[in-house]
């Protein structure tokens, strides 16, 4: 499973790219908001500087919602670097857009997406990605991960292309779960990342370690 940092913030996609684990980063609008980033220029040149920390993919997402206006963000954004994946919300007119930008040989990352019927229209529309929204899922009481597994099952039976990138990531064990149910992709905001790290027991064992050695007189 290729692990994608879920953020704008330039310090915390360093941060994962020097652990060595990180494949790529998504971003969405309010993530760019949060990071203070706003007018074309300073977005483009942020998504610049976000592809020249990492060597994966780079989710950039298409504020647009029409057809027209999406091809013409998609391609402005898509010429920003080769890394860019252009990010598209699940809606009529995103479908068409995914189908456009699929044809032209652009990466392209479908988010905003609920169910298993979205994601088959973004696989038959040639999405290199497709965001199913876990945490937000879970938020209204459904069940995120079984979404994951049904989308999974599905895209293995049809022999689907699309990456099922699990977005909306809320802790340490949503990835784990995530990796179970079947996610090519986890994108995931960085303290959940980390938190894969912690168990008590490592840190006891260390400690015992640590004190033997000192004690044996090293
Ligand atoms: C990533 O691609 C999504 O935009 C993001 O994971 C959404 O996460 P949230 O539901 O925590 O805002």
């Amino acid at each position: 499973m290729k692990f994608f940092v879920d953020t704008a913030n330039l310090d915390q996609i360093a941060e994962a790219q020097d652990l060595g684990i990180l494949d790529g980063v998504t971003t969405n609008p309010s993530l760019m908001a949060k990071e203070g980033i706003s007018g074309e220029a300073n977005v483009l040149k942020h998504y610049k500087d976000i592809c020249n920390l990492v060597e994966g993919d780079v989710s950039a997402e298409v504020i647009s919602t029409d057809f027209e206006s999406m091809i013409k963000e998609g391609e402005a954004l898509a010429q920003i670097d080769d890394k860019i994946v252009v990010k598209v919300p699940m809606i009529k007119e995103g479908v068409k857009a995914i189908r456009w930008f699929s044809d032209q040989g652009i990466k392209t990352n479908c988010t905003l997406v609920f169910s298993a019927g979205q994601a088959i229209l973004a696989a038959k529309a040639g999405a290199t990605y497709l965001s199913p929204f876990i945490g937000r899922v879970d938020d209204i009481n459904w069940d995120g991960m079984e979404l994951i597994e049904q989308i999974s099952s599905i895209y293995t039976i049809q022999g689907f292309d699309t990456e099922i990138l699990a977005a909306s990531i809320r802790n340490p064990l949503h990835i784990v779960k995530a990796a179970e149910a079947g996610a090519d992709v986890c994108t995931c905001p960085l303290n959940s990342i980390l938190g894969l790290l912690n168990h008590p027991l490592t840190d006891i064992g260390l400690a015992k370690f640590l004190a033997d050695h000192k004690k044996s007189g090293n």
